[in-house]
């Protein structure tokens, strides 16, 4: 089965075992399939977030599970759950358009429901486990019997979770419940945002106007995976120690950097690869993003293999000329 229409670098790679995921109660039977019990296995949302360099020889199960339930309703916020085969962004538009507020500045990342809390998705000052009250699991180990997290148990961090680490094929997300806001609490502080709002003359956005302004500078940005295949950022912005960051803050003045707490910084990768003058080069059609040097793009036909030896080479330039390692951020198969 190909799976060039399930990963959004479009690569061109085989998986030996292909099966969709969507009710829940199909999943008994597919963890006691033959193909899920020789592995290996490959758990995909959107494929957003995966570089695949070589055929997969094991399963690969693509969650389609849908469905929005309201489960709590009050004056002030609700509680509202997605199935984590919903779509990231569509969810995010549905909920606005509901009146539930707090998610519009994460419009227009792709993926589905299911994926946002892997790796905590964020932008534009807002991180999804701000949002999150629960998720719901089930255990792969006990029959897919339905568990229940709550946020501190999936230990969020900068694009980082449990899910990525001890319960790394061991719990399928399976929904997400996010605690939205009624009243509008507006972060319009990072970035572009409130000049974007300024240039529109819009004084008093409403969450949707934000979500609107957010859609546009991202897709002023970022490449949309639909034309040249990418999977967002390819690298976490680094964070390092103070005492490196005042060394590196000599040579480059300019350097963007934040607090990331305490003794720590975090500096913008972008930069730094923009800088090393990488924004824009090629290796044949594996290319570093023309207008977000944080993104590798494949311009039609690099493999996988061509792409991460691309990433291997910013890996290395940036390493070489400011002693900072860049990590990669997406899953490399
Ligand atoms: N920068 C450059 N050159 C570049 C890119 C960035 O100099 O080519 C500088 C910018 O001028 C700015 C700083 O780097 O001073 C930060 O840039 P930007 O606001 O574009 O964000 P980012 O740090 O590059 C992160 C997230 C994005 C998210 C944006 C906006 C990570 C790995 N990436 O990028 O998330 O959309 O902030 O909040 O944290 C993703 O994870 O896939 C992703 C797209």
């Amino acid at each position: 089965i190909s799976l060039k229409p399930h990963n959004t670098f479009g690569m061109e790679v085989e998986a030996a075992h292909f099966c969709q995921l969507d009710e829940l109660v199909q999943l008994p039977a597919v963890l006691a399939s033959t193909a899920y019990q020789t592995g290996p296995v490959l758990w995909l949302g959107g494929g957003s977030n995966l570089l695949l360099t070589r055929d997969y020889p094991g399963l690969v199960i693509k969650v389609a599970l849908g469905g929005i339930r309201l489960l709590e309703d009050s004056a002030d916020s609700v509680l509202v759950e997605a199935a984590a085969g919903e779509n990231w962004h569509d969810f995010v538009r549905y909920s606005l358009q509901q009146g539930w507020y707090g998610l519009e500045n994460l419009s227009l990342i792709p993926g589905t429901v299911g994926a946002c809390p892997v790796q905590n998705i964020g932008a534009y000052g807002v991180e999804v486990k701000d949002r999150i009250a629960q998720v719901v699991c089930a255990d792969l180990q006990a029959d897919g019997n339905p568990l229940l997290l709550e946020n501190a148990d999936c230990h969020f961090a900068y694009r980082d979770s449990v899910f990525k680490h001890e319960a790394a094929g061991r719990l399928l997300v399976t929904a997400v419940r996010f605690r939205l806001s009624r009243q509008p609490q507006l972060k319009t502080g990072y970035g572009d945002i409130q000049q974007e709002l300024e240039k529109r003359g819009i004084p008093q956005p409403t969450p949707l106007d934000v979500s609107d302004v957010v859609m546009a500078i991202r897709a002023s940005k970022l490449p949309d995976p639909a034309v040249l295949g990418n999977a967002g950022s390819f690298f976490k912005n680094p964070v390092i120690e103070q005492s490196q960051a005042d060394a590196l803050l000599l040579r480059f003045p300019a350097l963007p950097h934040y607090p990331a707490g305490p003794g720590l910084v975090k500096l913008a990768a972008g930069w730094l690869i923009e800088q090393a003058g990488l924004k824009g080069y090629r290796q044949g059609d594996a290319g570093v993003h023309a207008r977000q040097a944080l993104v590798l793009v494949n311009h039609g036909l690099a493999s996988g293999s061509q792409m991460w030896a691309l990433a291997r080479h910013v890996q290395e330039t940036v390493l070489q000329r400011y002693g900072v390692e860049l990590e990669a951020e997406p899953l490399v198969w």
